[in-house]
């Protein structure tokens, strides 16, 4: 084994819980959350994806914190500490290889988001008044910017280069210290646009459309029973896809998060105090912006552009707009940092772990190694946007998979690894996880064994076999 310096962990209790939940929060609640909830019937959703995030989530995030916790390592030593001379470890690779692949293209959006930091602060997109061509000249202006080359993979470059300066300085100096300044921001400033969005005239539409599932009749054979409506197989897959990417699972992000643990850490405290806050903010991300559309009379389905092209318009159409739109995107650009920075530590724990590099050596290489993958998806919007592969472009193929595929996959084989592959070892974590009495590590441990996986390995081949 290879000479070890000394494990960096995190200063405490509170500021681990920060950066674990700051890379939970990020686009995926924000940008994500509200179009897939918009696109997919709004409430019925909302309910599939807690579910989601109760069977399968949790119990995926305690066993990545689980393992990183006790091997103390990045995600391929952890297997290889924890299961020596097995294929386990392979786990961990894929992991790594994800981390490249989602950084590359969140980067990208991330990018836009900075820009828009600026063009708000610039008022450079309030000006689309129902006038002035409303969402229509908003996507306009959202189209040319992306389309352009030079623009598109810039912002990439500069987004990486902010998550790469945070990274370089280390877990405590850097990951936990932005981190803790960052969350608390991020949260007023969220509470502030809910505020706003309800009290707006015509919200209580979005509310509605949010949080009240509409019901249809559904017949099979000589039955019939009352059905969320609008709720589609692929439906279930994106919300479980979005459970895991929503919480930073399936990839190692939480498991190394949890190696900068001391091996006597809690775990299950931390374990529903981070998917708690992650499901808040979602769901509060969302009231702070299906109101307001609904409120402006536009269409709350618009897709990925839904913060691009219908949000620059309802900011545009209100008093004191500017100021909205710019809390806003701060909000946005934050909540994407403290995310890019988890997955860029993932690669970076890797290459030092595994290659023994410094943190200084690390940084600058995977960073440059992501930027360049980044470009294909950068110019997905313009000069490659002819460019399909199995009917998508780069960017929504990278998209499509990792969350789809990757993230479930690398969550279904860690739950396995806790339930079946570990050994021992997972029933000693088990029995430390009680909180309060309550026998939260057996439940895990027993959901590790059967009802998570089984979920999630259902869910996928459903899908792979095009039923739904
Ligand atoms: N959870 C982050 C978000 O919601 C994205 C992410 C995915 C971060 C995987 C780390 C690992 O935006």
């Amino acid at each position: 084994m290879k000479p070890k310096r000394l494990r960096e962990h995190w200063g405490s209790r509170f500021g681990f819980i920060l950066a674990a939940t700051g890379s939970a929060i990020g686009l995926g609640n924000i940008w994500k959350f509200p179009y897939i909830t918009g696109e997919h019937g709004g409430a019925a959703f909302v309910v599939v994806y807690l579910l989601c995030i109760i069977v399968i989530g949790l119990p995926v995030m305690m066993a990545e914190l689980a393992v990183g916790r006790t091997a103390q390592r990045n995600p391929v030593g952890a297997y290889r500490v924890l299961r020596p001379g097995t294929p386990w470890f392979l786990v961990g690779v894929m992991g790594v290889l994800a981390g490249f692949v989602i950084l590359s293209y969140y980067s990208v959006v991330a990018g836009w988001i900075l820009a828009y930091v600026f063009k708000s602060i610039s008022g450079a997109v309030t000006g689309f008044t129902a006038a002035a061509g409303g969402a229509e000249a908003a996507k306009a202006h959202f189209q040319g910017f992306a389309a352009h080359p030079g623009w598109s993979v810039g912002w990439h470059f500069l987004f990486l280069a902010v998550c790469a300066f945070i990274v370089y300085r280390g877990v405590k100096g850097g990951i936990e210290a932005a981190s803790k300044i960052l969350m608390p921001i991020l949260l007023a400033i969220l509470l502030v646009l809910v505020v706003w969005s309800l009290t707006l005239p015509g919200a209580a539409a979005g509310v509605k459309f949010y949080l009240v599932p509409k019901i249809t009749t559904v017949s099979v054979g000589p039955l019939s029973f009352p059905f969320f409506k609008g709720l589609t197989g692929s439906a279930v897959l994106i919300a479980l896809g979005h459970a895991f990417f929503s919480l930073s699972l399936g990839m190692g992000a939480m498991l190394t998060y949890g190696s900068y643990l001391k091996k006597d850490a809690d775990l299950s405290f931390s374990t529903m105090t981070i998917a708690l806050m992650d499901t808040v903010i979602a769901l509060l991300a969302g009231l702070a912006l299906l109101p307001a559309v609904f409120a402006m009379g536009l269409a709350p389905d618009g897709g990925p552009g839904l913060l691009f092209h219908t949000l620059p318009a309802v900011f545009s159409s209100m008093p004191g707009g500017v100021v909205f739109a710019v809390l806003f995107f701060v909000l946005v650009a934050i909540a994407a940092v403290t995310s890019g920075i988890s997955i860029l530590e993932v690669v970076t724990a890797f290459f030092m772990g595994e290659l023994g590099w410094r943190r200084s050596r690390v940084v600058p290489v995977v960073a440059g190694i992501i930027f360049l993958i980044g470009i294909p998806s950068a110019l997905s919007f313009g000069a490659w946007e002819g460019l399909r592969l199995f009917g998508l472009s780069f960017f929504d193929l990278m998209d499509y998979l990792s969350a789809n595929f990757f993230l479930p996959l690398g969550g279904l084989l860690i739950a396995l690894f806790v339930g079946w592959g570990w050994g021992p070892k997972a029933i000693a974590a088990a029995a430390e996880g009680s909180y309060h009495g309550f026998p939260t590590g057996k439940i895990w441990l027993w959901m590790c064994r059967t009802i998570t996986p089984i979920a999630v390995a259902v869910i996928i081949i459903a899908k792979l076999a095009g039923i739904g």
